[in-house]
């Protein structure tokens, strides 16, 4: 009998020194700007594509790395270490991408997850509207049949990355009589369909440099076959989906947080006070115990979901893949704001500056308290699992 290992391999401690590498070099240093600037930094982009880490989650049959659900995040908690938005380029890659990979005709595979891969576009998700955001299946998009066609109508808000997505996999209600989540289909759309639009830039408190906008679909004309899946599947494919990508903004979060208390591990050592490296304070060795001890809880609940998350994309169901992915993302961003705001206390003053990364670090964290469903949904989804 054989029981599967979730501590990393070799393979995946190597993985991680490339990212850090790259990341150090590349990524690091455009951070602040690109948060300052509120661009989104192309010139990542192109790094991480040339390194083949934008979307390392793609099979290999469809000219992706191949990378397992650990590897994934392992490269967006590397990459976020430096710059949390940038770590969205590989998140939300998958996160687009997913809905795919588990429901799509072959021929959409092909198509869309070649062209990710070659890094010829990104894929955003689009499931939330202005009044559908915990409550998603209560969403108004429509796509209503013409031939065979659809024709979708509607507007999609907090898309992450739109823009500068080529691709959307955008969840619409196709047969409003089924009431809700048995009504709601998965398609593609494209930035180049007529009909596209997108709404101003929404401003932000952090993931500056990640554009979040509506995405508006004005007779948006596609043809059938752009249907992921069959039809009322896609509220289905739509959790299903999050039951995956909850882990990897988990390894955003680890990512942010080892950012943050690296910078106040090194700044404490330095910073002298009273005659001494305020590190010599056992005041300040508690908090930074804390911090890694929470930080260390969150990234083996992760790691481990990662693991649970690989088996299920392989074809094998886990059943507590819905509880330790809202967990996973739950303990994890939790335990990121809790330490990015110890890391700018422990730079007293100079924290709060936009001198020190840990201030945007504070601010970045804070998302993902937020997306792919708020910390309060995570606990909704883990409670109903318990009781089910
Ligand atoms: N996998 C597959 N199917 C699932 C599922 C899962 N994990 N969970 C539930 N389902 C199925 C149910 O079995 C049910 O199907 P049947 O009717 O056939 O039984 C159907 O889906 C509907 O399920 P519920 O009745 O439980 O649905 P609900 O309306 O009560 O909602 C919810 C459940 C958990 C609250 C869900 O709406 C939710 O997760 N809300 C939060 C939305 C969210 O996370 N949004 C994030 C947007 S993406 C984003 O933020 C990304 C970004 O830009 C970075």
């Amino acid at each position: 009998m054989s029981f599967p290992l979730y501590a990393p391999a070799e393979e995946h401690d190597m993985l991680r020194e490339t990212v850090r590498a790259l990341a150090d070099e590349k990524i690091a240093p455009r951070a602040a700007e690109a948060d300052e600037a509120e661009e989104f930094p192309w010139d990542v982009y192109k790094a991480l594509v040339a390194a083949d880490l934008h979307a390392i989650h793609v099979p290999e049959q469809y000219g992706g790395a191949g990378g397992d659900a650990l590897a994934a995040v392992i490269v967006i908690e590397e990459v976020a270490r430096a710059c949390a938005s940038s770590s969205l380029i590989p998140a939300v890659n998958k996160l687009g991408t997913v809905p795919i990979m588990l429901s799509a005709s072959e021929e959409l595979k092909q198509q869309y997850l070649s062209a990710v891969a070659r890094g010829d576009a990104m894929f955003s998700y689009a499931l939330s509207e202005p009044e559908a955001g915990s409550d998603a299946a209560g969403m108004k998009t429509r796509a209503v049949r013409d031939g065979d066609h659809y024709v979708l109508n509607g507007t999609k808000m907090w898309i992450t990355n739109a823009g500068v997505s080529e691709y959307y996999t955008v969840m619409a209600v196709t047969d409003p009589s089924a009431g809700g989540a048995r009504g709601i289909s998965a398609f593609v759309v494209e930035k180049s369909d007529e009909g596209v639009s997108f709404g101003p830039k929404e401003r932000k408190l952090g993931i500056k440099a990640s554009p979040t906008r509506q995405v508006i679909l004005e007779d948006v004309r596609i043809p059938e076959s752009r249907m992921i899946g069959a039809p009322g599947t896609g509220f289905k494919t739509a959790l299903a989906t999050l039951d995956h990508t909850r882990v990897t903004i988990a390894a955003q979060a680890l990512g942010i947080a080892q950012g943050a208390l690296d910078y106040a591990v090194g700044y404490v050592k330095e910073r002298k006070q009273f005659g001494k490296a305020i590190a010599d304070f056992q005041g300040v060795q508690f908090m930074l115990a804390d911090m890694a001890m929470k930080l260390e809880a969150a990234r083996q609940l992760t790691y481990h979901a990662a693991a649970k998350s690989e088996l299920a994309m392989k074809g094998q169901p886990q059943k507590d893949l819905t509880f330790l992915s809202s967990a996973a993302k739950c303990a994890a961003s939790d335990a990121a704001m809790e330490i990015t705001v110890d890391a700018v206390q422990l730079l007293g003053g100079y924290g709060y500056t936009k001198d020190f990364p840990v201030e945007r670090m504070m601010r970045d964290a804070k998302i993902t308290q937020i997306y792919e469903g708020t910390n309060q949904i995570q606990r909704m989804v883990m409670a109903r699992q318990l009781l089910k």
